[in-house]
């Protein structure tokens, strides 16, 4: 923790969050809540509450929910502790200064600085392009179709025809020669001296989410080679966790993402009104890419080059894409080479529908495997489909497997039993799955998630209801958690309703490492089956009451040592009032 829970808590009691979520939502009084048009999912109707008594709000659309701090950090993407700075700044409360350890503190100054050098570097840029030693580079880009507003908007440049001009005007900003060095703007040679990085080039800046500057592209006007030139990987500057346009494609609030390979590809997208395109900066997509577009959405579109190489390379993203739970669409761009020049051959309008036509990412890769083969011949036509089976093998979830089975053979017009039965042998056989083994260890999975749900569904009961945190606290404690963070914030909450001041939005001040947050939030509001009655509720909670005790002796039984007679006392007591529980009735009212 940064700072004492005291101070945190007090910022947040001082930013009512009806008032900050009014000023990005318009809200309306209904009964006890307020309601707008949910700001993380696209809506007509309003399913977004906003509880100005429990300082919390939930979609009940998209089961997006939090406190105050939450809901800056998911809206303007801050982490926990920038969200705190500015509702620190909101309220007029003043943060003391965070005691940094040494090494971190210079880290951190020297962070601040290349950013600094980097936004200088940028402007001078800019500034370069827009002046008379600049006509020729913005003649080029314009002839490239890019309108004065993109340019602006992107903030491109023009590096000059000196050889160390952006060196000179940084010195003379005041900046050392090995800070200058450090943001990747220099090479320092012994013998020739000191000279810019980029020279003569059409300048991209590449900006973080949070649209600083964290690096550049420089691009060639002519066919020199290399055609861009990229800065290096520098403290702020991390090429695996960072796409080109993201920090304008976030707030697209579009579903889905366009990914495509490069820097114009997102420009040209944007500047024929699909904000939502994004890039990775000029190396393959990594898993550090998708977790972080796993944050802003589920979907994404690949728009890669049609030739060769962006075939592969959509290829590749496909399976690192759907590891991260994004599913993936693929464009073509055929007859044209990239979404850029798609744009200007055909216009905005058809490449919405090429969007609307884009076929999944593993079809497409079968049409790609399929041109390996002579799919008019029995032979050919059997060695693809047994591949083809054998790529249906990777999926590992039984009900998606065979919604792939299906889509498979309907296109290839083979019997979907045939195909299936093909797909087992093909498991069988390149011993990817060990048809004996491998249901029992999904079983254990999935009774390990169905425990977590149970503890979590309880926790959001009793985050919920005073009545009935009093029913069940006579049979659950904290320790009845197995999940760490459940039980830590199971601990919190009983703390609270000893003190008689149960308060959640509380609790999540507790956690201020953001995924930790994130999740803590996500615990308040778990999705109880749609129950209607309060009949079928009170039955549903006894029965998760019942379920939490169950697992959590089961796990202290495992963990007895056979010679700790008073531990195995205390075991068959709770065996026995698990019986006695097995008639439980927690009344709701
Ligand atoms: P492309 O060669 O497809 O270029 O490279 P492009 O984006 O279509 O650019 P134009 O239209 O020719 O101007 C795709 C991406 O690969 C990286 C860059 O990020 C580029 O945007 N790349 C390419 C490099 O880093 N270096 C290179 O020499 C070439
Ligand atoms: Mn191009």
């Amino acid at each position: 923790m940064y700072y004492p829970e005291e101070l945190v808590e007090e910022i947040r009691v001082k930013n009512d969050i009806v008032d900050v979520i009014s000023g990005y939502v318009r809200l309306t009084k209904k009964g006890s809540s307020y309601f707008g048009l949910c700001p993380f999912h696209n809506e007509k109707s309003p399913s977004f509450s906003v509880s100005r008594q429990k300082q919390m709000y939930y979609c009940f659309g998209c089961g997006a929910g939090g406190n105050v701090f939450t809901f800056l950090m998911e809206y303007e993407n801050y982490s926990f502790l920038e969200a705190l700075k500015v509702l620190a700044g909101r309220a007029g409360v003043q943060l003391p200064e965070r005691e940094y350890s040494k090494e971190a503190k210079q880290r951190a100054d020297t962070k601040a600085v290349l950013l600094e050098i980097n936004k200088k570097a940028a402007r001078y840029f800019y500034i370069q392009l827009k002046s008379k030693g600049g006509a020729h580079a913005y003649t080029y880009l314009t002839g490239r179709g890019l309108g004065e507003e993109t340019i602006k908007a992107f903030g491109l440049g023009y590096s000059n025809k000196y050889s160390n001009d952006l060196y000179q005007y940084l010195k003379r900003e005041g900046y050392k020669d090995e800070l200058i060095a450090q943001a990747g703007l220099i090479s320092v040679d012994e013998r020739q001296g000191v000279y810019d990085k980029f020279w003569n080039r059409v300048m991209f800046p590449i900006m973080d989410v949070n649209s600083r500057v964290i690096g550049f592209g420089g691009r060639v006007m002519g066919d020199a080679k290399p055609k861009y030139l990229n800065s290096p990987e520098t403290l702020v500057f991390d090429k695996s966790r960072n796409l080109y346009g993201l920090n304008r494609a976030r707030t697209s609030r579009k579903p889905y993402f366009l990914l495509c390979e490069g820097y114009m590809d997102v420009i040209s997208l944007h500047q024929a009104g699909f904000t939502n395109a994004v890039a990775s900066l000029g190396t393959a997509l990594t898993q550090g890419h998708a977790s972080l577009i796993k944050r802003y959405v589920n979907e994404v579109y690949l728009t890669y080059d049609s030739d060769e190489a962006g075939t592969k390379a959509a290829l590749r993203a496909v399976p690192i894409l759907r590891e991260a739970g994004i599913t993936a669409r693929v464009i073509r761009m055929e007859p044209y080479k990239d979404p850029d020049e798609f744009i200007k051959g055909l216009g905005a309008d058809e490449f919405e529908r090429r969007i609307e036509k884009a076929g999944n990412g593993f079809m497409f890769s079968l049409e790609v495997l399929e041109k390996g083969y002579d799919m008019n011949t029995p032979e050919g036509r059997t060695a693809f489909m047994r591949e083809a089976a054998r790529r249906l093998t990777e999926f590992e979830e039984e009900i998606e497997r065979n919604n792939y089975i299906q889509a498979v053979a309907e296109r290839y017009r083979v019997g979907y039993e045939e195909l299936k039965g093909l797909t087992a042998k093909m498991a069988i056989e390149t011993g990817q799955a060990r048809p004996v083994s491998r249901p029992r260890q999904t079983k254990s999975r999935d009774r390990e998630d169905g425990i977590k749900k149970s503890q979590k569904i309880l926790l959001t009961w009793l985050a919920s209801d005073e009545e009935v945190f009093r029913q069940v606290s006579k049979y659950i404690s904290p320790e009845d958690f197995s999940e760490g963070l459940y039980r830590e914030v199971a601990g919190l909450l009983y703390e609270q309703y000893e003190r008689h001041e149960l308060n959640p939005a509380a609790v999540m001040n507790h956690f201020t490492d953001d995924k930790e947050h994130r999740e803590v939030a996500g615990l308040f509001h778990t999705r109880i089956r749609e129950l209607t009655t309060v009949r079928e509720q009170e039955k549903a909670l006894s029965e998760t009451v019942v379920r939490v005790k169950k697992h959590s002796i089961e796990e202290a039984a495992k963990k007895l040592e056979p010679s700790d007679m008073a531990g195995l006392q205390r075991l068959m007591e709770a065996r026995r009032e698990l019986e006695r529980l097995g008639k439980l009735h927690i009344s709701i009212n």
